[in-house]
């Protein structure tokens, strides 16, 4: 699996730390698009889906949350809980976000603007659209 932890700089002040993040420095691909996910009550599950072709990446602005993953092979889980890493996911990964702390506040910055389209929502039509690219 391509997914990787990307890390900021952390820029240590003694009047509170300061972190960045910057294409191509940190950040592989151009950023198109910035959102955040907060609010999120006890128990609820974010983003359960993948993309055709927009690469991501997902940062713990505050709080904690787990990341799972799947390739379609293998499943893996990261849990993100400081500000200065980032979880940098490729497209075609099924991804969904649980187990939000209070206060949490997920930062993910984008390869493409808002596109319904490249949206995959089902699990067993993401498994088969991988299968046939691993033919
Ligand atoms: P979505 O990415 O589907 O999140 P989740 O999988 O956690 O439900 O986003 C939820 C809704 O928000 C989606 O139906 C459309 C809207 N939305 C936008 O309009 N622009 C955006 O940039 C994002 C991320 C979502």
């Amino acid at each position: 699996m391509d997914a990787r932890i990307i890390q900021f700089p952390k820029i240590s002040d003694p009047r509170g730390n300061l972190s960045f993040l910057e294409h191509p420095s940190q950040i592989p691909f151009q950023i198109k698009r910035v959102y955040w996910v907060y609010d999120v009550p006890g128990g609820e599950i974010r983003g359960s889906h993948s993309y055709k072709s927009l690469h991501e990446v997902i940062i713990a602005l505050s709080g904690s949350f787990d990341v799972v993953l799947h390739d379609g092979k293998t499943e893996k889980k990261w849990q993100l809980n400081r500000s200065y890493f980032g979880l940098y996911v490729p497209n075609m990964i099924w991804r969904t976000i649980e187990n939000f702390s209070t206060n949490a506040l997920c930062l993910i910055v984008a390869s493409e603007e808002y596109n319904e389209k490249d949206y995959i929502r089902s699990f067993p039509d993401f498994e088969s659209m991988v299968n046939e690219r691993t033919k």
